[in-house]
């Protein structure tokens, strides 16, 4: 596949079939990803990678957890509740993605379906879960450099004809995760990653975000000689 082709095509995959990935695959995609620049060469990233009754075992204890009502206990910080912009955007992919799943604003049982299905990893045959070395805590970096290789890995997955979904859901019970996938206390939580084959029947597979435009993001200084080309 071209650079481009992984760029432009891959998008978040949540229905995945149930077949297995071979762990030579894993490893090959992993060693891909990890090519990603990080801070002064640190590489703080580790990667727990889960399939099978202990991966089962975090979508039941994540599934008990949230029906009960339990508070979520991430180990990052989030700020406050999207506003403005961001608030649109985050309203904007829910709604195509509700859209493609048929489920009504107003259908609880289907929202909670579908909230749920984010716990138990999409049900996806493999889950990534992505720590950082905890004495590197403090540093806005670190975290910088956990989503470099994490984008890296969805798109060496993309690369090889394997979906991904990068997730809070599923490391949000922390505890549930750190029991069962067995993280060692010097590690931080950062993020989970679901991976497997995707189930091309899956409406919301079908689904393409939208970006803002290089014009709306980008400003350019200095320049002045050359000519604007607005890319959309
Ligand atoms: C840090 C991060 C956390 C995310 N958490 C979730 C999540 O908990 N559940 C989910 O369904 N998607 C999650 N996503 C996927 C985003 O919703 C998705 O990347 C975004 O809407 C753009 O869509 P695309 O990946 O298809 O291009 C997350 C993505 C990132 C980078």
């Amino acid at each position: 596949m071209e650079f481009d082709d992984v760029i432009m095509g891959r998008r978040s995959i949540r229905g995945y079939k149930p077949d297995p990935v071979p762990r030579a695959l894993i490893e090959e995609i992993l060693a891909l990803a990890m090519r990603a620049p990080s801070s002064m060469n640190t590489q703080p990233w580790n990667f727990t990678v889960l399939t099978g009754e202990p991966l089962d075992r975090i979508r039941q204890g994540n599934t008990e957890r949230n029906l009960a009502g339990v508070p979520h206990s991430r180990e990052f910080r989030i700020g406050d509740p999207f506003d403005g912009v961001h608030r649109e955007r985050q309203i904007g992919v829910a709604k195509q993605l509700f859209t493609a799943m048929d489920i009504a604003r107003d259908d609880k049982d289907k929202r909670l379906d579908w909230v749920m299905r984010g716990f138990r990893q999409f049900d996806a045959p493999v889950c990534v879960i992505i720590t950082y070395d905890k004495v590197l805590q403090g540093s806005d970096d670190t975290p910088f450099d956990c989503g470099a290789v994490t984008t890296a890995l969805v798109n060496a997955a993309w690369s090889r004809g394997l979906g991904a979904v990068i997730n809070s859901q599923g490391i949000m019970q922390s505890p549930v995760v750190r029991e069962h996938a067995g993280i060692a206390d010097d590690q931080i939580i950062m993020k989970a990653v679901a991976l497997g084959w995707p189930n091309d029947t899956f409406p919301a597979n079908g689904v393409v975000s939208g970006r803002k435009s290089v014009a709306e993001a980008a400003t350019f200084v200095g320049f002045d000689g050359e000519t604007e080309t607005i890319i959309d």
